[in-house]
């Protein structure tokens, strides 16, 4: 029997997407194919926690190393969105008076938010060699090449002699296995009045639009409000705000203090009601899931499929981690989807993770394809302008949220 991480109750299982490579796992040469990494892909939940999580997650080696995929700098609608959060956590910090205050942030990546905090005392962690030096080179803030643990503790107060004023985290914590120990050590290391402020796609959203492919081996945990609030007190800290972001398709982000030194906000209340009448504490909300994710896949493979019969040409918009879910477990390869197109470097002109699509530069691209198929979606407004041209021309879209429809 599979346990709950995080009460020890029984893991239901819900959902099977099949075996999965790394959704980040682009393949750099054919003969990589052979010894390429699959493991199976199925969702769980817990009565006791209402935390859905993976059965089994991929150990966190494979998939934040030296060559890890995801640059957080390559969309400026996520940089301003980075700079809007920064600039909540800076009136914060003056509003509650906080002297010289300590700003960490858990998985800075290469920088696009810890660089907002350069004049403060601040530290990034990064296990991610390559994305941690682009950071360090580039911003010239401080980080660790480390995961963050109790050693890390050991070195903020060497290095700072104080309690972490604020802990921020974007699109991290849900991808940490040992999120027990991440919680004890926040409680652990966080001043009086300081916060966690964390953010992560939204449970409640991905069930509204059935973004199924928020699946993937580095999304261990899906958070909702609830299992946030029951999580956080296991550990001291108590949940008393959130708001809605749009980033990622839709998520949360969640405000977190000790010994309710700050009292609940009637908005975390207002999101408290709206979620209640999603049933996220209940089972039956994931097997209806589970339902939808199938027809989801028998339409966009007809339809995928009579395209191609009439000799259409289709290539995926983003080589997107969430789209090796939906390719993997529909089964698409080159016959369906001929290229993706993508802006990010280190994506170009490899493999996508098993169906081994090309990925090629835009700067590649000669003529327009019939259809893009939007693996991209959570961008869709940035992508939209940038494309009018294609637009113009009659180039449409297809997507699957919330269902299959030519756009
Ligand atoms: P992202 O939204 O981070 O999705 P995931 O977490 O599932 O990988 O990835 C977006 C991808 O799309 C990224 O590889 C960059 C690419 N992209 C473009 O190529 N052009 C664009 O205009 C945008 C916005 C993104």
């Amino acid at each position: 029997m599979k346990k709950c991480r995080i009460s020890g109750d029984k893991l239901i299982k819900f959902l099977d997407l099949g075996k999965q490579p790394l959704g980040n796992g682009f393949l750099n040469s054919k003969k990589k194919f052979k010894t390429e990494y699959f493991y199976n892909l199925e969702l769980g939940f817990s009565k006791k926690s209402s935390m859905v999580q993976l059965l089994k997650a991929p150990k966190k080696e494979k998939m934040f190393n030296n060559n890890y995929a995801f640059y957080s700098s390559t969309s400026s609608y996520m940089d301003k969105h980075f700079k809007k959060f920064a600039d909540e956590i800076k009136n914060f910090l003056l509003k509650k008076k906080l002297k010289k205050p300590l700003i960490v942030e858990i998985g800075s990546n290469d920088g696009i938010m810890l660089k907002r905090f350069k004049k403060f005392h601040h530290l990034g962690i990064e296990p991610a060699k390559n994305v941690a030096l682009v950071c360090k080179n580039k911003t010239k803030c401080k980080v660790l090449i480390e995961f963050y643990s109790k050693k890390t503790l050991n070195k903020i107060s060497r290095k700072f002699n104080k309690k972490v004023d604020v802990y921020y985290s974007t699109n991290v914590l849900g991808h940490i296995e040992d999120i027990q120990n991440v919680f004890k050590n926040i409680s652990q290391s966080l001043s009086d009045k300081g916060i966690l402020v964390f953010e992560d796609p939204y449970l409640g959203e991905i069930i509204k639009k059935n973004s199924y492919d928020q699946i993937y081996d580095e999304h261990i945990y899906f958070f909702s409000l609830i299992s946030v609030s029951k999580l956080a007190n296991m550990y001291n800290l108590n949940l008393f705000d959130a708001s809605p972001q749009q980033t990622h398709g839709g998520s949360m982000r969640y405000y977190l203090c000790k010994n309710n030194v700050y009292k609940k906000t009637s908005r975390l209340k207002k999101l408290f009601s709206n979620e209640k009448k999603l049933n996220l504490d209940k089972l039956k909300t994931y097997n209806l899931f589970t339902k939808r994710v199938k027809n989801s896949k028998e339409k966009l493979l007809s339809l995928l499929k009579k395209l191609k019969k009439n000799n259409k040409i289709i290539y995926a918009y983003g080589a997107t981690a969430k789209s090796t879910t939906i390719f993997n477990f529909c089964k698409i390869d080159d016959q369906l989807i001929n290229f993706y197109f993508d802006n990010t470097k280190i994506k170009q002109n490899k493999f996508s993770p098993g169906m081994h699509i090309k990925v090629k530069s835009f700067k590649k691209l000669s003529n327009f394809p019939d259809y893009y198929f939007l693996s991209a979606w959570n961008h869709k407004n940035e992508i939209f302008k940038k494309e009018k041209k294609y637009i113009k021309m009659g180039g449409k879209w297809i997507t699957h949220v919330p269902f299959v429809k030519i756009i």
